[in-house]
């Protein structure tokens, strides 16, 4: 089933994901890494991904950037400019890699060169796409370090990735993404690694550059309190599907899947007095030799017998919100500490954060 949850701004999509489905297959069975994602984006619009760890949020990402191992079994449809990115050769992926669709990973150190200064790595970027002279995009480098406020950007460009602090290393990262006016730029746990207060510069940072580039915006993290200041969308990724989409506000004031309410639970509000947090018991499923019905039945207060028959569809809610519920109705109007707490004695298993560690394997 296909469901779009918003008509989002500015005309056409730039991109439109269709039933992404990726498999890797591995020696233990199947990882089903992604079943049938679907979004679309418009210009200047910003969609978050939000999801505990292992719930394919990366993956979906590096398939729309043709960046998955060749093992991967991949089906759908990523359609960009005309192109399905999914059908297209490794010439046409390059022409829209950085050009048409950039990405900030988690790591800046895994995305610069330690061996060039970053003015020179900003000017490749530039270079690589466009017939400029080496100098000219030099300068155009300066400029994009002075539009992620680095301080002093002519003497920085001359720097090294290791003379820069971590929260500068990734401005660079985002001046890079800027560096050719892409139509998308695709954040993956963009400020996952950084302390708090550079996190808010970096976000500012980050909405400064979908602003300038006028590009639309995939933000990928698995703390909700990123995605409530910066999205105009939000899906909520489980075991590899999105099961549940609409406004930040739908989000965070109407949940209809409990999962999403057990994240609301798990993080930390100044609006809302409350005198403890409520974590999501039990850890998320594996993803191979998936039983039946619905992954998130195990952890789920609310879950009857057809929880483990059945795995309830995306289905259309209120303005043009989705959720993947056989009981939404129930979920409505529920405190995550009314919903989770009374249960949780019951559900053996660790407590798991919604910011529990990141599984190194899969920390791109
Ligand atoms: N190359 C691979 N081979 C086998 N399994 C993989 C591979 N890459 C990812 N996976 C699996 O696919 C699933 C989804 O991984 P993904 O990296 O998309 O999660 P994520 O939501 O980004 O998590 P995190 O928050 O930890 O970054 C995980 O179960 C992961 O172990
Ligand atoms: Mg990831």
């Amino acid at each position: 089933m296909t469901q779009y949850d918003s008509d989002g701004r500015g005309g056409d999509p730039v991109l439109v994901v269709e039933d992404l489905t990726v498999q890797f297959p591995t020696g233990e069975g199947v990882v089903n890494a992604v079943r049938g994602v679907s979004y679309q984006l418009r210009r200047g619009e910003v969609l978050g991904i939000v999801g505990e760890s292992g719930s394919g949020k990366s993956v979906t990402s590096l398939a729309v950037m043709g960046l998955l191992p060749r093992t991967a079994k991949v089906s759908g449809s990523i359609r960009f400019g005309g192109v399905d990115l999914l059908k297209a050769n490794e010439k046409e992926l390059n022409k829209v890699r950085g050009k048409g669709i950039a990405m900030v990973f988690q790591d800046p150190m895994t995305s610069l060169n330690p061996v060039y200064n970053v003015g020179d790595q900003i000017a490749e970027a530039i270079t690589a796409h466009h017939d400029v002279r080496r100098d000219v995009a030099r300068k155009q480098a300066v400029d994009l370090l002075d539009l992620v406020r680095i301080p002093n950007p002519q003497q920085r460009a001359n720097e090294y990735p290791h003379q820069l602090s971590g929260g500068m290393r990734q401005r660079v990262v985002i001046a890079i993404a800027m560096a050719n006016n892409p139509d998308v730029i695709i954040a993956d746990e963009p400020t996952t690694a950084l302390d708090v207060t550079v996190q808010a510069q970096i976000l500012e940072a980050l909405q400064a550059a979908q602003k300038e580039t006028g590009a639309a915006m995939v933000l990928i993290t698995h703390d909700l309190g990123v995605i409530a200041g910066q999205a105009d969308r939000v899906h909520v990724m489980y075991a590899g599907r999105v099961v549940e989409s609409g406004t930040v506000d739908d989000i965070f004031y109407t949940p209809r899947m409990p999962y999403t309410l057990g994240l609301l639970g798990s993080l930390p509000r100044l609006d809302v007095k409350t005198e403890r947090l409520t974590p999501i018991t039990g850890s998320p499923p594996a993803t191979t030799n998936m039983p039946p019905g619905c992954p998130f039945s195990p952890r789920c207060p609310l879950a009857q017998p057809i929880c483990d028959e059945e795995e309830p569809p995306l289905v259309a809610g209120p303005a043009g919100t989705a959720a993947a519920c056989h009981f939404t109705e129930q979920v409505v109007g529920k405190d995550p500490a009314e919903l989770f707490s009374a249960t949780s004695a019951d559900v053996a298993a660790v407590p798991v954060a919604v910011d529990a560690a990141s599984d190194p394997e899969t920390n791109r």
